[in-house]
């Protein structure tokens, strides 16, 4: 179960989770006074099992970030539960979030430290991810040296630091030009492949979520619920560009179509 402290979580071998590395079951949230509430999320469940990668596809204000910080143990669910078995979360937005005072390497640092690695660790461990990220030579650097796909770079080796079995990331390439995202999409495909990490993934893009998931989650609107799911069994690394991609994506835009007439929406 996840909590709300910043300890460490106990340390875990791949696999050692149990059947799911998050387990949403029945999950409902609603915002607002007693007699003015507004329902955003309505009985959503899904299980992410170990090593899964699943996006979560939905129109904008369909409570998609309102349900991952629910996974973070961020804020509680009105109803139902969300178990994370492998410990807290990481996390990663669309803002990177990093200190700009601090050096690239400073702020994986202090992910590290917020973990418990001890000092004499850090610096090497910081180095590490830094090349896992492809940004070897960068820990000196500061935020505002960095360009918006090398921040993002930051950011995801900064949650990596967290050592957390689950990845939440919360739309974190769309404000990214289409050919630094694409690049990204690549390096995430490759990360996901060598740590064996659980991911989901929140994004309103329907190619990126094809591109990305071994499974599309899409969530309806007003309030949000699971809508459909699709398996993606398309071979990686994809590219964005395949028929297949293509297909499978034609496919889910007009199901979400359908969801946002359906609710009047934009
Ligand atoms: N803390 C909050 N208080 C009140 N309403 C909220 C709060 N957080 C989100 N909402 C509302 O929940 C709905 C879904 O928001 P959000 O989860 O951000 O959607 P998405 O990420 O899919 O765009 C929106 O109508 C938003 O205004
Ligand atoms: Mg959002």
């Amino acid at each position: 179960m996840t909590t709300n402290t910043l300890t460490k979580p106990a340390p875990a071998a791949a696999g050692s989770t149990g059947p799911y590395a998050a387990r949403i079951q029945h999950v409902s949230k609603s915002f607002g006074r007693p007699g003015a509430q507004q329902q955003v999320l309505d009985n959503i469940s899904i299980d992410v099992t170990p090593g899964e990668f699943v996006c979560l596809l939905g129109a904008s204000g369909c409570g998609k970030s309102t349900l991952l910080s629910l996974v973070a143990g961020l804020d509680k669910p009105s109803a139902g539960t969300i178990e994370t078995p492998g410990g807290r979360p990481a996390l990663m937005f669309q803002e990177h979030a990093l200190f700009p005072w601090l050096t690239a390497g400073r702020n994986i640092e202090l992910a590290l430290r917020m973990r418990g690695v001890p000092r004499a660790e850090r610096r090497g461990e910081a180095e590490r991810l830094l090349e896992l990220v492809r940004l070897k030579g960068a820990y000196g650097k500061r935020v505002h040296e960095l360009s918006g796909g090398m921040r993002q770079r930051v950011a995801m080796a900064r949650a990596l630091a967290q050592d957390s079995q689950l990845l939440l990331m919360d739309e974190p390439f769309a404000a990214l030009d289409a050919i630094t995202r694409d690049v990204l999409h690549d390096e995430l495909t490759r990360i996901w492949h060598e740590t064996n990490l659980s991911v989901l993934f929140v994004t309103h893009n329907v190619r990126e979520a094809v591109r990305l998931g071994e499974r599309v989650v899409l969530l309806s609107s007003r309030p949000g619920r699971v809508a459909r799911e699709w398996q993606v069994d398309i071979p990686q690394p994809r590219r964005i560009e395949d028929s297949a991609v293509a297909d499978l994506s034609v496919e889910i835009t007009e199901q979400l179509r359908g969801e946002i007439r359906r609710h009047g929406q934009h």
